[in-house]
């Protein structure tokens, strides 16, 4: 099965996400990990978290935590640097009731171009057309997840495309359950590989398919937040999420880095 499986990104990040794929089947009974197709990360950050995060990287070369105080997250960093580790933080980004709410408001007022055909990746996607999606995403440097979570097959969720009159997808979004049905976050979807190409960008392409993402997820598989990480300094993401009603929490997500396994100093934008 192994060999079949759809990855893609750099060599290193492939193997990453190989090695995690193997190490989420281990762990996948313990409420403590989250998953969702790119690394092993951990729900709770109490306890031994830097240590854990530490031995994950160290296996896999990369690892994160969610829900991670802002005001502890320099500390940890340091932490991870002093043991010969590199980090990345991304901004925990969150939305509950306010999300389904302020997407259903921009449904009701905001249609794709009709130019463009909606499409929600699953078993009978062509590859080449799951292989496309994966370079939309990489070229916005966004890290795409494996094919068996973007079909809906690994993980319960979605991955909605708008592909142009020639067949070619131009707009991306996904939301995927990454918590463990035992963890108090369960509810809580990861949400996000939101990228749209260059010549297609603001026409509303991102704000239609996340807000779709949004209700489908809260109407049929039973979400109550968004999560999602978003960059400091990525002001057209931060401005796009807190239109959704995605906005900006007291956490970080938290990631620990081993750069030599991972061949590159960050996973994803
Ligand atoms: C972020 C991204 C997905 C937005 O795609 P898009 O289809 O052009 O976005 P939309 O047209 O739907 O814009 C919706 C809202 O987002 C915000 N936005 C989008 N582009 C923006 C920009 N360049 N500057 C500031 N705000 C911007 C605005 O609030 C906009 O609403 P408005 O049109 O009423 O002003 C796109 O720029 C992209 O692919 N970027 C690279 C990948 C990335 O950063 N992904 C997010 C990772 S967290």
């Amino acid at each position: 099965m192994a060999g079949v499986e759809e990855f893609f990104g750099s060599p290193g990040k492939i193997a990453m996400m190989k090695r995690s794929a193997a190490l989420s089947t281990l762990l996948k009974d313990d409420p403590r990990y989250a998953y969702y197709g790119r690394m092993v990360g951990v729900s709770d950050p109490t306890g031994d978290i830097a240590e854990t995060l530490m031995a994950l990287a160290h296996l896999v070369g990369a690892s994160a935590t969610y829900y991670y105080p802002k005001t502890s997250a320099d500390s940890l960093f340091r932490n991870f640097a002093e043991n010969g580790y590199a980090s990345d933080r991304h901004e925990h980004y969150w939305g509950g009731h306010s999300a389904y709410v302020a997407s259903q408001s921009i449904l009701a007022e905001h249609a794709l171009p009709e130019d463009l055909q909606l499409m929600v990746i699953d078993e009978k996607t062509p590859r080449s057309l799951v292989a496309e999606v994966a370079g939309l995403c990489q070229s916005c440097e966004v890290m795409p997840v494996p094919g068996s979570t973007m079909r809906g097959r690994a993980r319960r969720g979605i991955n909605l495309i708008a592909c142009d009159q020639h067949g070619r997808p131009v707009a991306n979004a996904s939301s995927f359950v990454m918590h463990h049905p035992k963890s108090p976050y369960c509810n809580d979807m990861f949400w996000g590989m939101l990228a749209t190409r260059e010549d297609r960008r603001g026409e509303k392409l991102a704000l239609v398919l996340g807000a779709k993402v949004i209700v489908h997820m809260w109407e049929n598989e039973g979400a109550r937040g968004f999560t999602t990480g978003v960059r400091d300094d990525n002001a057209p993401s931060k401005s796009l999420c807190n239109k959704l009603g995605v906005t900006d929490s007291d956490w970080v997500f938290a990631q620990c880095l081993d750069t030599e396994i991972l061949g590159s100093s960050t996973v994803t934008k």
